[in-house]
């Protein structure tokens, strides 16, 4: 594992353009839950109820239930190592990208800059009727919410169902058709288009490195098994190490 480790440390030092792509268990380490890992959230709730466009037009109560607390305790949630780990990657010029599944804002908090969100965020919020536009944790009691218009308040996420920006997807195919090592960090790697992204980064010549407590991404040309929260930090220190 030290070996390991050391390898994909000096792959990483002498680099500029790397991308990172991560998933919710990055995040698993700062209390939120995960989607498919034991105890995830789609083994409690039925995603095509919970978590889906259609649903949500019929009964809005059932996404704000597995949302709204995220949502109204915004600011207590924290980044963990891993996420600070991630951001100084990118203050040394080695990470170009952070390409997120997650909806929790961590990565710009611990201060990563080029953050591409591609299932949204839970941070905007806005009126299905009009369009007002709220900020978490600042929207108003009810479950589910609703605008003083009377419209009903959704997050500005992408639900099952949901378009992602197309705008949002050039940015993250385009960093990871440039880069030239991948870290494919916390994700089960199954939904798309996200799942795709580690082969077009391969396709181009990139290194696929990935972190993640058990093996998902089966063509990984480096795999660590561990905790994001661990490894990270355990990679940066390498790196300044082989910089200095
Ligand atoms: P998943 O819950 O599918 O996968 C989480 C991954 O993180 C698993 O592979 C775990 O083994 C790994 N993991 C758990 N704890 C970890 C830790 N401490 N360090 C490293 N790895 C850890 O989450 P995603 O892949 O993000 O989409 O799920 C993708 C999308 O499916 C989500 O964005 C969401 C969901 O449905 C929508 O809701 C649209």
């Amino acid at each position: 594992m030290e070996h390991l480790y050391s390898e994909i440390s000096r792959l990483l030092a002498p680099l500029h353009h790397c991308t990172a792509l991560t998933g919710a268990g990055i995040s698993a380490e700062s209390g939120i839950a995960t989607f498919r890992s034991k105890g995830g959230l789609w083994e409690t709730y039925d995603p095509a109820i919970y978590a889906s466009i259609e649903f949500f037009r019929k009964d809005p109560s059932k996404y704000w239930t597995i949302r709204g607390d995220f949502i109204r305790n915004y600011d207590s949630y924290q980044p963990n190592a891993a996420h600070y780990a991630l951001a100084e990657l990118g203050s040394m010029g080695i990470l170009q990208a952070v390409i997120t599944q997650n909806i929790d804002g961590l990565h710009t908090k611990a201060g990563s800059t080029n953050v591409i969100e591609i299932h949204g965020s839970l941070r905007h919020i806005y009126c299905l009727s009009c369009g007002a536009k709220f900020t978490a944790p600042h929207v108003p009691e009810g479950l589910p919410p609703y605008c003083a218009c009377g419209g009903v308040l959704k997050p500005g996420t992408v639900l099952f169902g949901e378009q992602l920006s197309q705008d949002v997807l050039l940015q993250a195919r385009q960093a990871s058709a440039t880069c030239n090592a991948m870290l494919v960090i916390g994700t089960s790697a199954v939904v798309q288009p996200a799942a795709s992204l580690p082969y077009l980064a391969q396709q181009n010549g990139a290194k696929i490195i990935e972190i993640n407590i058990e093996k998902a991404f089966p063509d990984a040309d480096y795999f660590l098994q561990a905790k994001a929260g661990i490894a990270l930090p355990r990679i940066v220190e390498k790196i300044k190490k082989i910089r200095q």
